[in-house]
């Protein structure tokens, strides 16, 4: 044993399980990747030479590629019990409960309220964590309750589990949880199995709960999973546990382990029902899936009055909301075809009430994706809504035929306009040829043009736009300019009144900026975030139009796959022809002189003029849209995506991916303090929160 590398180990051990814990569980690192890389090569090269320095709660220690004969059974010490759930989804499910706890606790009509836990239901693998001396040496699934898997390879390669609790921890502290992956990370996860035309996930909880069981932790790597704690299991030795499940929360939290922020003590049925609506209002928005909420007595002496019955402690429920996925029918699968061309096969579905809402559509993404699902019209299919994400087809139920002949075929020609239907070498995409000629594409191209954060144009709903397509009334956009009241109030469903209002917002929209302009008009890959660099590089129109496809790639954040949908979009003609018929009809906005200079600012006085920022996650106290006007209104801009390019992104609460590139690129990260110092009195405090970079 050599001392000076014994304590450089500790010392590095401690350091870095300190940066993983701002990095993985609180999403606020101090150093750039690179310095966490340094310490981490550190104490591998110590760890090599010393190999008895190599502890079991060292960062090394995470290594992915672990490939086990067998999952070793595992007894609990303590039952891992399961919840009575509440299946009534309404109020009275909370207020049942509170009855319950009351009646069994003695309690009179004129006893106070009853004080509760209130926390998420979350939607994935319960874990039991078991540490010794805070040091983490087992992992293991639920089973049957008494026995389950054990799992420590793959849970260590779970970056929020931390291999080492803060703090004085007990002798023996198990930590029980839930291993759950967040709906970004299932998208962006399927998102790249289907561009690689691979078979995609069915939902987060399946994906989460079959990566954890797998032998090899290699099946970890691709898959970014994440974990809540919700309670303890056995403990030894811990002088100061708290009397309550929220102060236990509490101090695993203080312990470095990841408990989910959305909890609250609340007193009584009226408080469980307030927190059953407010978290149901909020489910959507949340970034991971639940199925409900739970409600625990908070005082533990109350816990052990109340006991067990069975398997299930009397002292716990949980709430449901309604399900996220449902069986149904499928009745037919149609085309539908997108603004820039995209054939989608859409499930038409015996109308089903799923994750708050009824769903009679739902999308099969693209032919080969329906194709490894097997479905056929006339299946039993289960459908998924989950968050804001278009409904979609999970698979089939039963699992797939044995052998699957598809009843569906991509139509040669566009269903809407007849246009041939081709497919790129290499894509899973097929798209109609026919562009605006296409009245689908016309349709969604108005749309867009329409749509808040492009024209803005009030009132021009599907609907209306259906109407003014099919009837040959707007043919393209500037025929829009051409609707005048006495024509609208013709239509169906249109009054006088809103014809009269629409026609006043379309007046409203010919005043307009150049980037809402660029990106009204719908050219392939130029979202918003594009738009704006073209309008501020360029400054005029014209100089966009006749920019050729290397000039373009000159614009931030702009690659080749973007220049030349640009360039290609305004070789054609008739594209110019629309800008110009549009300008005649009115629209117009302010030029600059193009590279960055915004119109009347004066650049290089405001603080953050000429700096590029990207926002992520959820900032504390603004929306995205406040910070971002605060940025644009400090002269800087927004980018949708980090790049090399970014001088600083703004990391909030349920960072994703774009904060683990800027960390990659070693690029600043900055929390909402920080954007303020930044947006405050220039460099100074822009130095000051360039700390952790
Ligand atoms: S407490 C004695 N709290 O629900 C109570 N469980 O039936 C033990 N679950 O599979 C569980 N979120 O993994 C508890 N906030 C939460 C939970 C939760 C999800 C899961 C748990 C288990 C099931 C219990």
């Amino acid at each position: 044993m050599n001392p000076c590398a014994d304590a450089r180990a500790a010392e590095l051990r401690a350091l870095l399980q300190h940066h993983a814990h701002r990095y993985y569980v609180l999403d606020a690192p101090e150093i750039p990747d690179a310095e966490y890389d340094r310490l981490f090569a550190e104490l591998q090269a110590l760890e090599a030479a010393h190999p008895e320095l190599r502890a079991p709660d060292s960062p090394t220690q995470r290594v992915i590629g672990q490939v086990l004969d067998g999952l070793a059974p595992v007894r609990h010490a303590l039952p891992m019990l399961s919840i009575r759930t509440e299946t009534d989804t309404t109020a009275s499910g909370a207020q049942a409960f509170d009855m319950r706890v009351r009646r069994e606790l003695g309690l009179g009509d004129d006893a106070p309220p009853v004080a509760y836990c209130a926390e998420l239901k979350f939607d994935g693998l319960a874990i039991n964590l078991r540490f010794e001396d805070g040091v983490l040496v087992q992992a293991s699934t639920r089973g049957d309750g008494h026995t389950g898997e054990d799992v420590t390879h793959n849970v260590r390669a779970i970056g929020q589990v931390p291999l080492r609790l803060f703090g004085d921890a007990p002798p023996v502290l198990e930590i029980r949880g839930e291993v759950y992956m967040r709906r970004d990370d299932f998208e962006r996860l399927n998102e790249r199995q289907r561009e690689k035309g691979a078979r995609t996930f069915i939902n987060p909880r399946n994906t989460a709960a079959g990566a954890i069981r797998q032998l090899d932790s290699a099946g970890m790597a691709d898959k970014r999973l994440s974990f809540f704690a919700y309670g303890v299991g056995e403990v030894r030795g811990w002088t100061t546990q708290p009397g309550t499940h929220s102060g236990t929360l509490d101090a695993i939290a203080a312990f470095g382990v990841p408990v989910c922020a959305e909890r609250a003590r609340v007193q009584g049925a009226a408080g469980l029902v307030a927190f059953h609506e407010r978290i149901g209002a909020a489910r959507d928005a949340l970034p991971f899936d639940i199925d409900g909420v739970v409600y625990k007595v908070d005082a533990i002496e109350l816990q052990q009055r109340l006991g067990f019955v069975t398997r299930e402690p009397r002292w716990a429920v949980a709430h449901k909301y309604p399900a996220q996925e449902q069986t149904t029918r499928l009745e037919a699968i149609e085309v539908q075809v997108g603004r820039t061309g995209k054939l989608t096969p859409v499930a038409r579905l015996a109308p089903v009430f799923v994750g708050g809402t009824t769903v009679s559509n739902a999308t099969l993404h693209n032919l080969f994706e329906l194709r490894r699902k097997g479905v056929r019209a006339g299946d039993e299919v289960i459908v998924r809504r989950a968050g804001d994400v278009i409904p979609e087809i999970v698979g089939r139920i039963p699992a797939p035929r044995a052998h699957y002949v598809p009843n569906f075929r991509m139509p040669p020609a566009c269903p809407v306009c007849g246009s041939a239907v081709l497919r790129e070498r290499g894509s899973v995409e097929h798209r109609c040829s026919g562009g605006l000629f296409c009245a689908a594409q016309r349709k969604q191209a108005i749309l867009h043009f329409a749509g808040r954060r492009a024209m803005d144009i009030e009132g021009l709903g599907e609907k209306l736009v259906d109407q003014l397509v099919d009837g040959a009334v707007v043919q393209g956009l500037p025929d829009l300019y051409e609707l005048d009241a006495q024509r609208l109030a013709a239509l169906e469903r249109m009054g006088e009144k809103s014809a009269a209002n629409l026609v006043a917002m379309l007046a409203r929209s010919k005043s307009t900026t150049l980037a809402r302009f660029l990106y009204a008009l719908g050219i392939r890959h130029v979202g918003e975030a594009t738009a704006r660099d073209l309008a501020r590089h360029f400054g005029r129109m014209q100089l966009v139009m006749d920019a050729g496809a290397e000039e373009l790639q000159q614009v931030p954040d702009v690659g080749p796959v973007v220049a030349q949908s640009i360039a290609g979009f305004f070789a054609q003609r008739h594209n110019r022809d629309v800008v110009q018929q549009l300008v005649d009809a009115g629209v117009h906005w302010e030029e600059g002189d193009g590279a960055g200079a915004a119109a009347a600012a004066p650049s290089g006085v405001l603080p953050l003029s000429g700096r590029t920022l990207v926002l992520t996650g959820t900032l504390p106290t603004l929306t995205r849209d406040a910070a971002k006007a605060l940025i644009e209104a400090a002269g800087g801009k927004v980018a949708g995506s980090v790049s090399k390019k970014t001088d600083a992104v703004i990391a909030g609460a349920d960072a994703g991916s774009k904060l683990d590139k800027a960390r990659a690129l070693g690029i600043t990260v900055l929390d909402e303090e920080g954007l303020r110092g930044l947006l405050g009195d220039g460099g100074a405090t822009a130095q000051a929160g360039t700390g952790p970079a």
